[in-house]
């Protein structure tokens, strides 16, 4: 097991009504808020109202940036930074899903920066200082309600990268399952396979002697694997999202990683797929995983395959190693298939590969430091297999 060092700051207030924490964990910051949001779904569910009633019932002024892009711009971005400079925001208050809240950490961070924010991205050490984010998570996958990370999209570089900052964590999130109820079946799909790939990133990265984070990974993909598909069809299971949305939250919160951190090739090749072709980050994600593990299956990783196997999925250990660790990766494209995502490139309209080879040297960059080394050539090769 590696060396770490373990800090997960964000305080998380989590279940059924606990919305109403949102006066008390603003006030901690300050007076005046940011509220960031998406294309709408929080004014179709009645969360904006309640969350405006809520603010105003408690002298707490805001102001209003909308229309933040799922795969967020940076030029979004810039657009909440010009507000909160103008209207002297103290905190801002992302609510919604990854895109939101991303966006948000991207602006809570350029704040401090005297440029354009496309700098931070490309050189996070740009960051100094951010203001305090708080969210109101309303769809279970990315994990950023907990994380440091913000995956910014700059669609003139066609470049999507992440700011990678311990500044950005949110000081709070508030994660209430039935706020999820509303999310479409596949956005459901899509985010359960998102999380699944920040488990399998970190699960199959090769570092070895690490026991109980494996054990603990286990767990939460099984957890995946049994929710994901019954919230797909009966999205106001509250079982279901709530363990699929405090899975999202401990995927990718960094405690899975303590002492087996390493690369993160399936995001390197999907964020191009989103950069790119605009593709929903999870279901792209759905798409290249299992043609990832194929061909990185090889006598290296083959064992690392059959655990997984056997220990998710059940699978006879009596069986030859191979053989369990194909029937493994069946197992997963099947799960991917029952939550309704479609498994090629070409199913979800890229219709040419035109871009492969300028996506695969982006994605290379990426893949640097993979258990299995992945070269453009390698990346072009997975690009055509999952065509
Ligand atoms: O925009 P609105 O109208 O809110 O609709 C959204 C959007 O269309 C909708 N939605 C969200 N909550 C809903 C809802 N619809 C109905 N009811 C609700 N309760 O869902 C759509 C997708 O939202 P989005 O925020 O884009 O999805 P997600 O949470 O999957 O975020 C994806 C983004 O996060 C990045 C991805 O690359 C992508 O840009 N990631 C962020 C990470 C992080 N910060 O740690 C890590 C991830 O690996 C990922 O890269
Ligand atoms: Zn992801």
């Amino acid at each position: 097991m590696q060396n770490f060092n373990y800090s997960i700051p964000t305080k998380v207030a989590f279940g059924e009504g606990t919305l109403e924490n949102l006066p008390k964990f603003v006030k901690e910051y300050g007076k005046k808020v940011l509220i960031v949001y998406g294309g709408g779904s929080i004014k179709r569910t009645g969360l904006y109202d309640k969350v405006v009633a809520l603010l105003k019932e408690n002298d707490i002024a805001y102001e209003e940036l909308s229309g933040v892009e799922p795969n967020p711009r940076v030029t979004t971005v810039e657009k909440g930074v010009a507000i909160c400079r103008e209207k002297g925001i103290d905190v801002v208050l992302p609510i919604g899903g990854g895109s939101t809240i991303d966006c948000a950490k991207g602006i809570a961070a350029a704040y401090y920066y005297d440029g354009p924010a496309w700098d931070i991205v490309l050189n996070n050490s740009l960051v100094t200082n951010a203001l305090p984010i708080i969210t109101i998570l309303t769809l279970a996958a990315t994990g950023s309600e907990m994380d440091y990370f913000a995956v910014i999209s700059n669609e003139e570089e066609k470049e999507k990268l992440d700011i990678n900052s311990d500044l950005i964590y949110p000081k709070y999130s508030i994660l209430d399952p039935t706020l999820t109820y509303s999310v479409p079946a596949y956005q459901t799909a899509s985010g359960t396979a998102d999380m699944m790939s920040h488990i399998f990133e970190v699960y199959f990265n090769g570092v070895k002697d690490t026991f109980f984070q494996d054990r603990i990974m286990e767990a939460l993909l099984k957890t995946c694997i049994k929710y994901g598909p019954i919230a797909v069809k009966e999205p106001d299971n509250y079982d279901a999202r709530a363990n699929l949305m405090w899975t999202s939250s401990w995927a990718i919160n960094g405690f899975i990683a303590c002492g087996k951190s390493g690369a993160w090739p399936c995001h390197a090749i999907e964020h191009q797929l989103s950069a790119y072709y605009d593709v929903t980050h999870g279901h792209g994600l759905a798409i290249i995983t299992p043609y990832v593990m194929k061909y990185t299956l090889n006598d290296k990783t083959v064992d690392m395959y059959v655990t997984y196997g056997i220990n998710v999925f059940g699978i006879d250990p009596s069986l030859d190693r191979y053989e369990i660790a194909n029937q493994a990766i069946e197992k997963t494209t099947q799960v991917f298939r029952d939550m309704g995502l479609k498994l090629t490139l070409r199913d979800i309209g890229i219709t040419d590969k035109t871009y492969f080879e300028e996506m695969a040297v982006k994605a290379a960059r990426g893949c640097e430091g993979s258990f299995v080394e992945l070269t453009k050539d390698d990346i072009v090769e997975i690009f055509n297999q999952a065509f």
